[in-house]
C-alpha cells in the first residue's frame, strides 16, 4: 500500500517549506448603494482601461520558487455526503438544499461524493497525482451537532483519521474552519446576525486547535464572507436564503468578528513561532472600468471597496473603508452592532492569507456591471480573465501588510463528456495554465505567493447549481461514486512533477 511505504510526518515538518454570485454576475445585479437596493442591468460595452500584460516573453519552462506547495481544494458539504453519519447534525445547507426550489433539480448534499467513506482511497489519488497539499473544511456540525454544547467525539475523531491519512502521505493539511455549513440550531438563533454565534464560532475552533493542532500546519478562519453577504442575505439564493441587505453588514461584521476571536483562540494556545498558521479565505476580484465616461473611475473604486477593501480592510488595517460605509448609509449596521475594541479583535494579526480568484469586474459609472468582457465558463459569472489575478496578488503585495499569500481556489466548470474512461478537457487546461502562468509572474513581480490550490479535486455539489456545474479534475460518476481522472488531473500531476510549466497551452 501506498501509505505503508511513506513515512508518517508531522505537521510542523511541512511548515518549514516554504445573484447565485452565480447571480450576481449573470443577468441582473444587485448593488448595494447609498442605502438603496439598485437593480443594475447587463450591457456590452468595452472595457477602457488598459489592464493587459505582456506574457508572450515569458521563457519555458516557467520554473516555480523551492518550496512553493501545488494544492487542491474542497470543502465539507460539497463532498462528504453521510449527513446523518456518527452523530453529525443539520447545517443551514441541508435545510436550504431540501427546500424545494432552491437548487438545481433540488440536488442536495446528503451523499455528494461520500467522501466520508472514501477519503481514504481518494487520498491515494491526491497522492498519485503527487499533489503536496490538500485544502479541505470541517463540519461544525459534525463537531458540534447544536453548534456549541455537548461536543460530538465521533465528528472530531473522523478528522484525526482524515488529517493523518493525509500526513501518512506526505500531504500537507490546510483546513478550513467555516466553509458556509453553518449548524442549522444557531441559525435558529439568528445565525451570523447573533453576535453570540461568533464567540460560538471562537470555541469551536479552540476545540479543534486543541484536537488538532499536532497535527494541522495551517489553517484557514472563514471562507469567502463575501460570498455570505451576497448570496446568503442579499441575493438569497445561498443558505440561509435571506434578502436584506442590512442584515447582510450585521452578519458580516459577526463573521469577521468570529474570524479575530479565533484567530486571538490560536494565538493563545500556538504563540506566533511560525510552526501554526492561521487566516482567512477571502475571494477578491479586481473591478476595471468600462469606459473613460465621467464617473466610471468613482464607481471604480467604490465596487473596488464593496468587492475586496471591506473585507481586506478590517483584517489588515482595524477599519472599514469610510467610502463603502458611507454609501450604504443607514443599510451599514450601528454602533450597537460594531462595538468598541470590536476592530482591534478583527485586526488581530495573520499568518497568510487565501485568495479565491474566479473573476474580474468591469463597471460603468451606473453603476451598471458589464458582462461578456471576458469568455466565460459554464458558470456565466465566471469571467475568465487570468491577469486579474496577477493584478489582485499585485495590489496586496501594494496596498496590504506582507503575509503569505496562497491561492485557495481557482478553477472552472466546463460541460466535461465521458469517454474512455477519462474527460479530455483542453478549456480546463488552458484555463489552469493561464492562472499558473499569472501567478508565476506576480511571483516574479515580488508577491510572496507560496502556493495553489485549483478548485477542485473532485466534481461535487456545487451549491445552488447542485451536480450540474462539474469543477472537478477528477470525474465523478455520482451513480457508482467511481472516481476518473480527468485529463487535466494528468496534466496538472506533470506540472506538479515538473514545479513548474514546461510549455505554452491552447
Ligand atoms: C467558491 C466556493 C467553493 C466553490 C467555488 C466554485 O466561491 O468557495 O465552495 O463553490 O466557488
Amino acid at each position: 500500500m501506498m501509505e505503508d511505504q511513506l513515512p508518517q510526518q508531522r505537521a510542523d515538518e511541512y511548515v518549514s517549506l516554504g445573484m447565485s454570485r452565480r447571480e450576481l454576475l449573470r443577468q441582473t445585479l444587485l448593488v448595494v448603494v447609498g442605502g438603496t437596493l439598485l437593480e443594475t442591468a447587463f450591457s456590452g460595452c468595452s472595457v477602457a482601461n488598459n489592464h493587459t500584460h505582456p506574457s508572450s516573453s515569458l521563457a519555458y519552462p516557467l520554473v516555480f520558487p523551492t518550496g512553493f506547495l501545488w494544492g487542491a481544494s474542497t470543502s465539507a458539504y460539497q463532498i462528504e455526503g453521510a449527513a446523518h453519519a456518527d452523530g453529525r447534525g443539520a447545517s443551514i445547507w441541508d435545510t436550504f438544499s431540501h427546500t424545494p426550489g432552491k437548487t438545481v433539480d433540488g440536488a442536495t448534499g446528503d451523499v455528494a461524493d461520500d467522501h466520508y467513506h472514501r477519503y481514504e482511497s481518494d487520498f491515494n489519488l491526491l497522492h498519485a497525482l503527487g499533489v503536496k497539499s490538500y485544502r479541505f473544511s470541517i463540519a461544525w456540525p459534525r463537531i458540534f451537532p447544536d453548534g456549541a454544547g455537548a461536543l460530538n467525539q465521533p465528528g472530531l475523531d473522523f478528522y484525526r483519521r482524515l488529517v493523518e491519512s493525509l500526513l501518512q502521505r506526505g500531504i500537507r493539511p490546510m483546513a478550513t474552519l467555516f466553509h458556509w455549513d453553518l449548524p442549522q440550531a444557531l441559525q435558529d438563533q439568528g445565525g451570523w446576525e447573533n453576535r453570540d454565534v461568533a464567540k460560538r464560532f471562537a470555541d469551536y475552533a479552540d476545540t479543534l486547535f486543541q484536537a488538532l493542532g499536532d497535527l494541522v500546519p495551517a489553517w484557514l478562519t472563514v471562507n469567502e464572507p463575501k460570498t455570505i453577504v451576497t448570496q446568503g442575505y442579499i441575493s438569497g439564493t445561498h443558505a440561509p436564503g435571506i434578502q436584506n441587505p442590512a442584515r447582510a453588514y450585521v452578519a458580516l461584521h459577526h463573521l469577521l468578528l468570529g474570524h479575530g476571536l479565533a484567530t486571538q483562540a490560536f494565538r493563545a494556545r500556538f504563540g506566533r513561532d511560525g510552526s501554526r498558521l492561521i487566516g482567512p479565505a477571502l475571494n477578491l476580484s479586481p473591478v476595471y472600468p468600462a469606459d473613460h465616461a465621467e464617473g466610471t473611475a468613482a464607481a471604480v473604486t467604490l465596487q473596488d471597496g464593496i468587492e475586496n477593501r471591506l473585507y481586506l480592510d478590517p483584517i489588515f488595517k482595524g477599519s472599514y473603508p469610510t467610502d463603502v460605509v458611507e454609501a450604504l448609509g443607514d443599510t451599514w449596521p450601528s454602533a450597537a452592532v460594531i462595538q468598541d475594541g470590536d476592530l482591534a479583535i478583527i485586526h488581530t494579526p495573520i499568518d497568510h492569507l487565501g485568495v479565491n480568484y474566479y473573476n474580474p469586474l468591469v463597471v460603468t459609472a451606473g453603476p451598471q456591471f458589464v458582462n461578456g468582457v471576458y469568455p466565460t465558463t459554464q458558470a456565466s459569472w465566471e469571467q475568465i480573465y487570468p491577469n486579474g489575478l496577477y493584478d489582485i496578488l499585485m495590489r496586496l503585495t501594494r496596498d496590504y501588510d506582507r503575509v503569505n499569500l496562497y491561492i485557495t481556489e481557482n478553477g472552472a466548470p466546463y460541460p466535461d463528456t465521458f469517454a474512455s474512461q477519462t474527460v479530455d478537457d483542453p478549456q480546463r487546461i488552458v484555463y489552469l495554465h493561464d492562472h499558473l502562468v499569472a501567478a508565476y509572474r506576480a511571483i516574479q513581480a515580488g508577491a510572496q505567493l507560496r502556493g495553489y490550490h485549483l478548485w477542485s479535486l473532485l466534481d461535487n455539489f456545487e451549491w445552488a447549481e447542485g451536480y450540474s456545474q462539474r469543477w472537478g479534475i477528477v470525474y465523478v460518476d455520482f451513480a457508482t461514486q467511481q472516481r476518473y481522472p480527468k485529463q487535466s488531473a494528468h496534466w496538472y500531476s506533470e506540472v506538479i512533477r515538473q514545479h513548474g510549466l514546461a510549455q505554452p497551452q491552447g
